[in-house]
């Protein structure tokens, strides 16, 4: 299985766009908006390149199969908030949990990250699955958390610290 993960560039941009406002990611995601062109730039710009967020594309045999990030990075507190979203075809092979586990790796070893954390919908059984297999525990509900086209949805809380690994 060749999966290896690159640093986000601009040139990603129209990958990044038509994955993420694509109906098979989209409905797993809080931000439901379409990213844009100048939305992306901005999230590079003021996000990524300052460190406030660290982002891969998720490379198979080269290929561009999605990407991988980790955001709302503390320093102080040495905690993230992790994500991922993939192209379909790609899906079920295993190698969303490749991925995440590469992430994870770069977060508590070269970041110093101590925890990370994420939150997906109670339903989304292949992502639960995927994140217990790279380490994740499913640590909460989150009962009403967001509001979703004017109704309320709750969110599994998961989460992996550095020591167990
Ligand atoms: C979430 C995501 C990254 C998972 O990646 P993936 O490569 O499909 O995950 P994997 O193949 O590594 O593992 C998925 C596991 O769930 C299993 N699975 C798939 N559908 C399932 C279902 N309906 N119920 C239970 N398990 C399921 C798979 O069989 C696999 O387990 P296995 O390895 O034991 O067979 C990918 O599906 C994706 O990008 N989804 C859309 C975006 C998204 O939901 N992002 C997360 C938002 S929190």
């Amino acid at each position: 299985m060749d999966i290896s993960l690159r640093e986000i560039t601009e040139n990603d941009t129209p990958f990044i766009l038509e994955l993420r406002n694509s109906e098979f990611v989209k409905n797993n995601f809080v931000i439901r908006e379409q990213f844009t062109e100048q939305s992306q730039k901005k999230w590079l710009d003021s996000v990524v390149a300052t460190g406030k967020a660290i982002q891969y594309i998720i490379l198979n045999d080269n290929l561009p199969i999605g990407s991988v990030y980790i955001r709302n990075i503390d320093y102080t507190q040495k905690n993230g908030e992790f994500g991922i979203f993939m192209r379909e075809d790609f899906t079920g092979k295993g190698f969303g949990v490749v991925a995440t586990k590469e992430i994870l790796k770069i977060a508590f070893e070269k970041l110093k990250l101590h925890r990370v954390y994420l939150r997906v919908f109670p339903d989304n059984l292949s992502a639960i699955k995927a994140y217990e297999k790279a380490g994740f525990i499913k640590e909460d509900l989150l009962r009403n958390t967001v509001c979703i086209d004017g109704e309320y949805k709750d969110m599994l809380l998961m989460g992996i610290v550095n020591n167990e690994k």
